[in-house]
């Protein structure tokens, strides 16, 4: 019996003495607060947020001890990044008058009822945090409410509104931190916030006049960032009053007079950053001493660079590129220097042989300017650097071999100078080049052959140079090759097999090559421009050159061909004058001789877009980027009215590691590409894609997504990062898979390799007249099988939300590539006003069950499958006079008599094979448009049928 007294006791008592151990440190939650939590848990939707943890426990809550101490009260609720949109949240948490710190940022809210309404919540009066960035709030700013203890507040990445913001601003007695950016606000620079301000950030508006001398007053600003407005007026030299400053921007805004002398003064300024304004006069000679990151490009500086300037210890980057620089290149360099831009100046004299005594130098620009004499072998022991841009300048004598140790280089720029002697054979140490151009000099010698060995090398340019001596046929094994430029030069022989590689452009011209052109070309498939012109080129032209599926421009002009021109698809431009023994065969095309018009045109810009390749993270929209678009649309806004203003980059990332794409995708380009109507080649329900030349030459498509609508959840832009480079890194030859990312304040694009040749729907149903085969169509069906179960199959799997032949591109007649695979990521078809079927794809394609399921299946993937199969059986569109293709086909199908008319009768008949091949197709197609989802194959067994129909 005791003993079972004493087991009860310890079996009543021992939770009570846990309890009574913790309750000293963990006192439970007010029983008022706790209530409300467990409504907004209602709401909010979170799985932590549930009543098996305690309140305090669930993600995003803080407590502490309330004011008496028996209780704990909430102080801090974080929920950010959930794509919330329902303002219903706001009206529970203003019953919490305890929380000191409230976190929405990254969510979807156009409005934020009580806390913005003058009715009473109570929160509003502790609260000390608030941060609402990245949202969709549009309201005049100065109708927001008062919260009288507020020390931070985060209202960036919004639509709000108006100007004067001093009366409001006034308001703030406890001010620490007041973000603003990239808002729509106009008006002054406000200075009647509290003077106990230390961060201070506006950029991305409206604001214009000059920056106020009421600006100096806050002695406790530590940041201070007025880019990207329209300010105006000289700045006040003032700074010493600013003694804590650490980060000051005031890029791209059209300040004038001199950059103020006293920054140099400031011992805790680490960045300063004024560039793309309209500053002049000479830059402070000190002003380099305490910053680490100075950037005063694109203004109107002149003078010398200080000769001490380059060397105060703890610099890091430093950019003067666009300015009216004069004199010698300092001879010193920190040894933290990493990047030193000075491109586009006028200054002289030689290229020190200390350059690199530094030894952490990775970029160097000295483009465009006057520098003489020659490249010092001393640049060779910049062991990291990866792009070297000595082009436009008056350089001579020889590349020193030393340059070949520079092993991580990717980017070697040297053209237009005056360089001699032999391109260096040690070249092949340089490992990682990709871009070399040396075009525009006075290279002799043989083009060396190790020179092809460079796995990543995409570009060569040799044009304009005295190279003699045979193409080396070791061109053949390249495997990255893309543009190959060796015009205007002294070559001799005939022209080896090219690497099939090549795409952007192969140009020959004006060199001395015989023989005959190789009917290898033909294999080019992605070649788009190839000149041959003023060469010695004797025999036919090969037919098999007629086949070159993406070519637009042919040269031929100036050799000694004969017989006669074969067929080119209609819209190939072709140049054959100066060839007195070739006639042009076909008639149908027009000799337009070639003029000045040279589509790709190297532009010396080069932009770091290498450091993602090289660090694999993600590049913030860099300032240099922003600045450069700016530059440039300023520009276009005066020449070409009918061009859009350019979006401007807030967030840009590389997603592909391949080195091709990062050295070559500038996203300030394909920013410039999309501002332009004349660059859309399609239109789907949801993107719009644009064609973007990027500086080295290639090509790559833009698609914007259309977000016009509420189901678009890209105002969440973490998740959407996130999903995209999920998407990214999936690798199916049949799958269009994005290279990069781009996020605008109000849109989100992304980048793909342009292989574009049309639309399975353009092929079947598009003006061209042929009749497309059904190898060809089978090929399209079973790469589109292919990748569809590729997606499906992946851990976690990817649907489509719009699978038509509208989304489906072609690479060449018979690659199909499926595109918009990121939809079902992004968009939300539960907040559409519409059905859900009117969100989930394309009339025709769409499987009956989405009229009630509301969800995306894989079943219903293939039943739009099924629907592509039978466009490409029948060749008629999905939906016919009213009747969808997958109806009209299964109720002639029921007679197996009259299958027969369901096929397209200008190729069934093509032989007896092709006819019971397609009778098998169509029974698979049916299968996939059962009208129970259950029915229908998976696509794994789908893709096995379909090889089995072989
Ligand atoms: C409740 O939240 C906890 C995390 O706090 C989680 O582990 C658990 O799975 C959740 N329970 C339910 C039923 O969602
Ligand atoms: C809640 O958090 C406290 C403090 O972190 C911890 O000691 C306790 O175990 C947690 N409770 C639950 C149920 O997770
Ligand atoms: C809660 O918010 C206050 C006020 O902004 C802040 O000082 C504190 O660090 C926050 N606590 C937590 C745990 O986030
Ligand atoms: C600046 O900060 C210091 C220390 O935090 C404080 O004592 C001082 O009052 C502040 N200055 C102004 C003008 O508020
Ligand atoms: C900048 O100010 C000028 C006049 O000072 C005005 O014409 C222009 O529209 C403004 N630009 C922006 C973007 O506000």
């Amino acid at each position: 019996m005791p003993v079972l007294l004493l087991f009860l006791f310890l079996f009543h008592h021992a939770p009570m003495a846990a309890a009574a151990a913790d309750a000293p440190s963990s006192p439970e939650l007010d029983k008022t607060q706790n209530s409300i939590m467990k409504n907004l848990s209602s709401i909010v939707g979170i799985n932590s947020w549930n009543s098996t943890t305690p309140v305090c426990n669930w993600t995003g809550v803080n407590c502490s001890r309330s004011g008496s101490g028996f209780s704990m009260v909430v102080t801090n609720i974080t929920l950010s990044n959930y794509d919330m949109y329902n303002s219903s949240i706001i009206a529970y948490i203003c019953n919490i008058d305890t929380l000191q710190s409230l976190d929405l940022s990254r969510n979807s809210f156009t409005d934020l009822g009580d806390l913005f309404s003058n009715t009473s919540c109570r929160m509003k009066e502790g609260l000390q945090s608030l941060n609402l960035s990245s949202n969709r709030l549009s309201q005049p700013l100065s109708n927001l409410p008062r919260f009288p203890q507020l020390e931070v507040l985060d209202l960036s990445i919004n639509h709000f509104t108006g100007g004067n913001l001093n009366t409001y601003l006034s308001s703030f007695t406890n001010l620490r931190s007041l973000n603003l950016s990239f808002n729509h606000l106009n008006g002054d620079v406000p200075t009647s916030m509290v003077s106990s301000l230390a961060e201070l950030v506006l950029s991305g508006n409206h604001l214009s006049g000059s920056i106020p001398l009421g600006m100096f007053n806050y002695k406790n600003l530590t940041l201070l960032d007025l880019s990207q407005n329209n300010l105006t007026g000289p700045v006040p030299d003032k700074f010493m009053n600013l003694s804590k400053l650490e980060i000051l921007l005031l890029s791209d805004n059209r300040l004038i007079g001199e950059i103020p002398d006293s920054l140099s003064n400031v011992t805790t300024l680490f960045r300063f950053a004024a560039n793309l304004n309209n500053f002049t006069g000479q830059i402070p000679s000190n002003i380099a001493n305490y910053v680490r990151m100075l950037d005063l490009s694109y203004n109107y500086l002149s003078g010398k660079i200080a000769p001490d300037f380059l060397s105060h210890p703890g610099l890091q980057t430093v950019d003067l590129t666009g300015n009216m620089l004069e004199g010698a290149i300092p001879r010193k360099l920190s040894q933290s220097l990493y990047r030193l831009r000075l491109g586009e100046n006028r200054l002289s004299g030689n290229i020190s042989d200390s350059i690199c005594d530094g030894k952490g130098l990775t970029y160097l620009e000295l483009d465009n300017n006057q520098l003489t004499g020659n490249i010092p072998s001393e640049l060779g022991k910049c062991k990291n650097l990866s792009l070297l841009n000595l082009a436009s300048n008056n350089l001579q004598g020889t590349v020193p071999d030393a340059i070949s140790s520079l092993d991580k280089l990717v980017v070697l720029e040297l053209q237009n100078n005056s360089l001699s002697g032999p391109i260096p054979h040690t070249f092949s140490g340089l490992r990682s080049l990709s871009t070399v151009n040396l075009s525009h000099n006075s290279f002799t010698g043989q083009i060396p052959s190790g020179i092809f060995k460079f796995q990543m090398l995409s570009t060569l340019d040799l044009q304009g140079n005295a190279i003699s001596g045979n193409i080396p046929i070791s061109i053949s094994s390249s495997k990255s090759l893309i543009e190959l430029n060796l015009a205007n030069n002294a070559l001799t022989g005939t022209i080896p097999t090219m690497p099939t590689t090549l795409s952007t452009s192969l140009n020959l011209s004006h060199n001395n090559l015989s023989g005959s052109i190789p009917s290898s070309l033909g294999s080019l498939s992605e070649l788009e421009i190839l000149d041959l012109s003023y060469n010695s080129l004797s025999g036919e032209v090969p037919s098999s050159l007629g086949s070159l599926q993406s070519l637009t421009q042919l040269v031929l002009s100036y050799n000694d061909l004969s017989g006669s021109v074969p067929s080119f698809r209609q819209n190939v431009e072709i140049s054959t004058v100066g060839n007195p023994g070739l006639t042009n065969g076909t008639g149908n095309n027009n000799d337009t001789p070639i003029t000045g018009k040279k589509k790709m045109h190297i532009v010396v810009i080069i932009i770091f877009t290498i450091a993602g390749a090289l660090v694999g993270l993600c590049l913030l929209a860099a300032a240099v980027m922003m600045l450069l678009s700016k530059r440039i649309y300023r520009v276009e806004d005066e020449g070409l009215p009918a061009v859009e203003s350019v979006p401007q980059i807030m967030n840009g990332c590389l997603i592909t590691m391949n080195s091709i794409h990062t050295s070559a995708i500038e996203f300030m380009k394909a920013m410039e590409a999309v501002s332009n109507h004349q660059n859309i080649f399609l239109k789907t329900r949801f993107c719009t894609y644009y064609k973007a030349v990027m500086p080295n030459g290639t090509t790559y498509s833009v698609k914007k997504l259309n977000s016009s609508d509420k189901i678009f959840q890209i105002g969440n832009q973490e998740k959407f990062a996130r999903e995209i480079e999920v998407l990214g890194k999936l690798t199916n030859s049949n799958v269009m898979v994005p290279l990069a990312y781009i996020l605008t304040v109000d849109s989100a694009y992304l980048i793909y390799e342009h292989a574009y040749k049309g639309t399975v729907s353009d092929l079947l149903h598009g003006v061209q007249s042929d009749v497309i085969d059904w190898p060809s169509r089978y090929s399209i069906a079973l790469g589109v099988a292919q990748g569809l179960t590729f997606l499906h199959g992946c851990t976690q799997p990817v649907l489509l939300l719009d699978l038509s032949t509208r989304t489906i591109h072609l690479k060449s007649k018979n690659e199909p590539q499926i595109g918009d695979i990121e939809l079902y990521k992004i968009i939300d078809p539960s907040r559409s006003t519409g059905s859900f079927s009117t969100i989930a794809g394309t009339v025709g394609y769409i499987p009956p069950e989405y009229a009630y399921t509301m969800r995306l299946t894989m079943a219903g993937n293939v039943y739009s499958f099924g629907v592509i199969l039978l466009e490409l059986l029948t060749g008629k569109p999905s939906v016919t006079d009213g009747i969808g293709l997958a109806k009209w086909a299964l109720s002639l199908s029921a007679r197996p008599a009259q299958r027969e008319q369901i096929l397209d009768t200008r190729i069934s008949g093509a032989s007896i094979a092709v006819h019971s091949q397609m009778l098998s197709v169509l029974n698979i197609a049916l299968a996939c448009v059962a009208f129970s989802p259950d029915a229908r194959p998976k696509m794994r067994n789908v893709l096995r049928m379909l090889f089995n129909a072989k």
